[in-house]
């Protein structure tokens, strides 16, 4: 059969004739990959419940049946439990922990149930290797390298599994698409039949999606507008630390993230991740150079953590700007802020960012702390280790307020924290004193 060749949108799925810049349907830019075909598409679309139209006072709730997990925390995180005949989405950078993250899941269920594992990535004696390394208690789990999603959903049904993990959606292919395994057409097509024999069975799906780090891999962007659920798994590998995130989810809410710890035995899940962060190593120092404390919210945990900032002569002519944990423009700005509003010339000085534990944040409440170090390291000024900074800058070099407050406070009072710089706020209490500032100056004043 001759083969067609026709141009995939990797973000949406539109698909054309001939290549184009942008997605004239998500106006994506450059996101046309080029796919072969040999015959059209069929439409293997199919309803997922009732084809009557029914008023909806008559129709009845059912009470979708629900898989519990052993960690409450972990069935909040789903919504309540794992909804029976939901398709969650894992996806990650290789390497990162997915696969073992499934074991973990199978190995945390309140109840025994029947898992079929189906692995396109690894043998089945190298699953079984990581199974005997992270295993906690004995699952009736059951292992097959096979790829075709046709024959996993057949098997699935003859074997009345209660939960499918598909590891992964790149390695997956149906027999009924004409293009090879990991292109965009396979990756949908093949949800899309997963999708339909989840419903249809009231089996839960768990799939596995690569990401890289440029977004390169096509897929689990198209997969995500049509799972239940989107779950993102994210770490440093230098770290230990894995963070959970959901991005998507047909059954409860997404604010929640949960934290783990990777280590030989697998992942173990940090009940508390408070002040998981800290370097502990210099916890009897009562100063610090360059290096100040805030609270940021990641889900709904506050975490105290540590922002270092090391500013020191540049011998280059463009001076070096280099982060970690936050967006490197963050640094030009707050740079920038300082240097109009403290009257500090940056300008031939390098600038080294991090915050310690390796975690990243978008939070904008550590602004202020950004600013702190970054003055303290260029004067060196000392800063004593009981002071948090908590608080947005705007590019009047104004504090701006930020949300829960309270809860950043309480968890400030839990590290030994007696003084707090935050913005001009209605907060008060006991146990801290609050130093209210309306500008980076202020702050800067009040703490050195
Ligand atoms: P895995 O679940 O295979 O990642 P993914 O499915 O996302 O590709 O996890 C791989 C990680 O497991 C690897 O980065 C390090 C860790 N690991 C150990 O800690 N000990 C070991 O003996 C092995 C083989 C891996
Ligand atoms: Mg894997």
């Amino acid at each position: 059969m001759k083969q067609k060749k026709r141009f995939i949108c990797k973000e949406c799925g539109y698909n054309s004739a001939s290549w184009i810049g942008k997605c004239p349907e998500c106006l994506s830019w450059n996101s046309f990959i080029e796919e072969f075909i040999s015959q059209p598409q069929k439409n293997t679309f199919k309803s997922i419940g009732s084809n009557k139209l029914e008023n909806i006072n008559n129709i009845t709730q059912k009470d979708d049946a629900l898989i519990k997990f052993k960690e409450k925390e972990v069935n909040s995180f789903f919504g309540d439990g794992l909804v029976s005949g939901s398709v969650i989405l894992i996806a990650g950078e290789p390497g990162i922990g997915k696969s073992t993250f499934l074991l973990f899941l199978a190995g945390i269920l309140a109840e025994k149930k029947k898992i079929l594992y189906f692995s396109g990535e690894e043998s089945s004696s190298q699953i079984k290797k990581r199974y005997e390394r992270v295993k906690s208690n004995d699952l009736d789990l059951y292992v097959s390298n096979i790829s075709e999603v046709e024959s996993i959903i057949e098997q699935s049904q003859k074997e009345k599994a209660d939960i499918v993990f598909i590891d992964s959606i790149q390695t997956c292919y149906s027999s009924n698409t004409e293009s090879s395994a990991g292109t965009v057409s396979q990756i949908r097509d093949a949800t899309s039949m997963l999708i339909d024999f989840a419903k249809t069975s009231s089996i839960s799906v768990f799939i596995v999606g690569h990401v890289t780090k440029s977004g390169e891999i096509a897929g689990p962007k198209i997969m995500e507008h049509m799972v239940d659920v989107v779950i993102y798994f994210e770490g440093d590998e230098q770290y230990s630390f894995r963070v959970l995130r959901i991005n998507k989810n047909r059954y409860g809410s997404i604010d929640d993230i949960l934290f783990f710890e990777m280590n030989e035995k697998g992942l173990k899940f940090i009940k508390n991740p408070s002040g998981f962060f800290l370097d502990k190593s210099e916890d009897n120092e009562e100063y610090f150079i360059g290096k100040t404390r805030s609270v940021i919210l990641e889900g709904k945990h506050p975490l105290i953590v540590e922002v270092e900032a090391l500013v020191v002569p540049s011998v280059y002519s463009n001076p070096r700007r280099f982060a970690e944990g936050v967006d490197l423009a963050r640094i030009s700005r707050i740079s920038a802020i300082i240097d109009k509003h403290l009257n500090e010339n940056l300008n031939n000085y390098d600038i080294y960012f991090n915050i310690s534990g390796g975690i990243k944040t978008k939070d904008v409440s550590i602004d202020l702390a950004i600013a702190a170090a970054i003055y303290s390291s260029k004067n060196r000024k000392q800063i004593k280790n009981d002071t948090v900074f908590i608080g947005e800058l705007s590019l009047t070099g104004k504090t701006r307020s930020v949300i829960k407050i309270e809860q950043r406070i309480k968890e400030s009072k839990n590290f030994g924290i007696n003084k707090a710089i935050i913005p001009d706020c209605a907060i008060s209490g006991s146990g801290i004193v609050f130093h209210k500032v309306k500008n980076v100056n202020e702050a800067i004043k009040s703490s050195m």
